[in-house]
């Protein structure tokens, strides 16, 4: 039986550290990139993300410098800055504003979706979760665009977060939440790591 494209990547994906150096990537693949990560859901739409991608080497040195100086930062193609926002509930109107164009969503159904968020994201600690959250879904969406479109991909956390944030101007409501370096893999790269078995981490209730 052929096995399902989209299953082999989940299975294939590897998070690698070694990248080419000499291979660079395209504005219009860097954008391919960026389109497909945001396929990934977000609460109500808010995309509350942005993306930096960082491929000069003056500014992949800068990020280097402010990850432990990981070599995988200036070695692959990009290494990108996925930031979450703290969402802005009134932003909800308009990123759903061609769906009720369409007729797909009641306008009533998106007054309540604010006014939902409203609520639901006073509390400063939820309002990070989700920033953290909408930024990891498009993370791991990054990391799999990559593969199918036959990229390596390094996510990583071991950085200096205020530091990302001053030199690369994050705006007060941006965290940045992980950097994914994404570029060819090059020779040395460790296979997937064992996952714990399905008795230690599913409970069907
Ligand atoms: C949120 C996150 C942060 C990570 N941070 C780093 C990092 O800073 N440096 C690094 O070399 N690897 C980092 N990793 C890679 C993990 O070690 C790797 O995903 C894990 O060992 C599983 O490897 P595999 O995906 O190849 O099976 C990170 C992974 C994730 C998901």
């Amino acid at each position: 039986m052929m096995t399902n494209p989209a299953i082999a990547l989940i299975e294939r994906r590897v998070s690698a550290n070694r990248f080419d150096a000499d291979h660079a990537l395209t504005d219009a693949e860097i954008e391919d990139l960026t389109r497909l990560a945001t396929r990934a859901p977000t609460a109500y739409n808010l995309q509350n993300w942005r993306f930096v991608a960082v491929r000069t080497p003056e500014a992949k040195a800068r990020l280097r410098s402010l990850a432990h100086g990981q070599a995988k930062v200036s070695d692959a193609a990009v290494t990108f800055i996925v930031c979450g926002l703290l969402p802005d509930h009134t932003a909800i109107p308009e990123r759903l504003r061609p769906f009720v164009q369409a007729r797909y969503m009641p306008a009533s159904t998106v007054a309540s979706w604010q006014e939902g968020a409203r609520a639901q994201y006073a509390d400063p600690g939820m309002a990070r979760d989700e920033a953290v959250r909408s930024a990891s879904l498009g993370a791991a969406t990054l990391i799999h665009a990559a593969e199918a479109l036959s990229l390596a991909s390094g996510p990583m956390v071991g950085f200096d977060a205020t530091g990302v944030a001053r030199e690369f101007g994050l705006g007060p409501d941006e965290v940045p939440v992980m950097l994914v370096a994404v570029g060819r893999a090059a020779p040395g790269n460790w296979p997937q790591k064992p996952r714990r078995p399905l008795t230690e981490v599913l409970e069907i209730a």
